[in-house]
């Protein structure tokens, strides 16, 4: 699996206005790329134009990935929201969009990557009888099965509790190592403990952002992650006080 970088350019507008002012970023080629920014600012809307779907956005400038082939059909996305259907047990919501594309179905895969995210036994269990956590992991196991080079994550980790999101990004951290993944938070110890390289949204341009130089994931309780977690703090406040840098 190769795994391209993306780079974009230009400026980001909905309807008349502006959301993001003229900027150029790379995402890292089969690494980790953390996007921070304020509610609003358009991050989710820039996703669903980099993966080719409907956004309310529009993007006066280009999208590439580094390879120069298209990007939209090696896409997959998890957002904040696991998205599972209700009705369907755990297995069925792994393949859903397999079985969605006429795909010839592969059980015994699907249960293997339930069992990689730590769900053996659960194949035939309903959304509503697992917790939050353990749904996410679904959506894990579902993005594994679509088995794309590009990963977007929509805030995947935002609505679990502690430990079970240092959890949960770790095994992410583990079965996507080598595919180019986008991570889009508003959590600055999450930048900092996952991504190889972190991105700051504004409605003036996207800013790089500095990381420690250990190699994600980074330990949450080390010294370095929590001084570097700090600075990034102080940075966004700064940011959303007076929308500089
Ligand atoms: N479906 C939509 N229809 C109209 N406006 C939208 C829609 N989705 C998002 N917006 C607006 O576009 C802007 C960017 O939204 P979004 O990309 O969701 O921001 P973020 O993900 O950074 O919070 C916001 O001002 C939001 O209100
Ligand atoms: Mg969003």
């Amino acid at each position: 699996m190769t795994a391209p970088a993306i780079h974009i350019e230009g400026a980001l507008h909905r309807a008349q206005s502006l959301l993001i002012d003229r900027f150029a970023i790379t995402f890292a080629a089969g690494g980790w790329s953390a996007l921070l920014g304020a509610s609003g600012v358009g991050k989710t809307s820039l996703f669903r134009l980099i993966a080719g779907l409907p956004s309310a956005a529009l993007l006066d400038g280009q999208i590439a990935a580094s390879d120069g082939a298209p990007i939209g059909p090696r896409v997959a996305m998890m957002a904040q929201d696991d998205q599972l259907l209700p009705w369907a047990d755990a297995l069925d919501n792994i393949m859903i969009s397999a079985r969605l594309r006429g795909d010839l179905l592969q059980p015994d895969h699907a249960a293997a990557l339930l069992s990689d995210v730590g769900l053996a036994g659960f194949e035939r269990r309903k959304p509503a009888q697992m917790s939050a956590g353990q749904r996410q992991r679904v959506a894990l196991a579902r993005l594994l099965y679509e088995d794309r080079t590009i990963v977007l994550l929509d805030e995947p980790f935002s609505a679990l509790d502690v430990m079970t999101r240092v959890a949960t990004q770790d095994l992410a951290a583990r079965l996507l190592a080598g595919r180019t993944v986008v991570l889009i938070t508003h959590d600055p110890a999450e930048a900092i403990r996952l991504a190889d390289v972190a991105w700051i949204a504004t409605r003036a341009g996207i800013l790089p952002c500095p990381l420690p130089a250990a190699r994600p994931p980074r330990p949450p309780e080390a010294v370095s992650t929590l001084s570097s977690q700090a600075a990034l703090f102080q940075r966004l406040r700064l940011i959303s006080e007076t929308g500089a840098a």
